[in-house]
């Protein structure tokens, strides 16, 4: 004869609760130190061309050049207008374009407001610079040397 035996399953249900130890590790913020060497630099295209751009195209484009003088590209500011180029490479005191911004001889945009102080500032830094023409060359030859020294 086969004795049944029968097995009780007693399930312990162990509520063992584990205390998981939070690890709250809050990593610190990497400091980014920006990579780009020309910190500081003025860019020309990116910085001033923009604000010339938005302040004073109405007046002074190829197509309406009031005082002669054209801001829509670095070539047109060397030139200049009726009273010779806007810019005096490294000396913003002797450049027409900030005489002007300053309202010598006369205030320009013509007819106000003036730009804000740190447009006319960051005008007179990239004068102080060098006055540097990074324009990107419109056929360059993907030239990975680009300089912007
Ligand atoms: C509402 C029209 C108008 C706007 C906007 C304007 N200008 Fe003028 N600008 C003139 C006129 C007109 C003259 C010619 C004044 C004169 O010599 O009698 C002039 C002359 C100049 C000259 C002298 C050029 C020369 O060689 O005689 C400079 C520099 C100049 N503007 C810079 C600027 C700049 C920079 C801006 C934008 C921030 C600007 N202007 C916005 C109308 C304007």
């Amino acid at each position: 004869m086969y004795r049944k035996s029968r097995i009780l399953l007693a399930s312990f249900v162990g509520a063992s609760t584990i205390g998981l130890g939070c690890l709250c590790i809050a990593a610190p913020p990497k400091k980014k130190t920006h990579p780009a060497p020309d910190a500081g630099r003025v860019s020309y295209y990116h910085q001033i061309r923009p604000i010339l751009i938005a302040k004073c195209l109405p007046c002074h484009s190829a197509a309406n050049h009031a005082g002669l003088l054209d801001v829509t590209s670095y070539a047109a500011l060397l030139k200049g207008g009726a009273h010779g180029p806007a810019f005096v490479k490294g000396k913003p005191a002797k450049s027409l374009l900030v005489g002007y911004l300053h309202g010598k001889p006369m205030l320009m945009p013509k007819g106000g407001p003036p730009l804000p102080k740190e447009q006319i500032a960051l005008i007179e830094k990239w004068i102080a610079q060098g006055a540097v023409d990074d324009t990107p060359k419109p056929h360059s030859k993907a030239s990975p040397k680009e300089s912007h020294r």
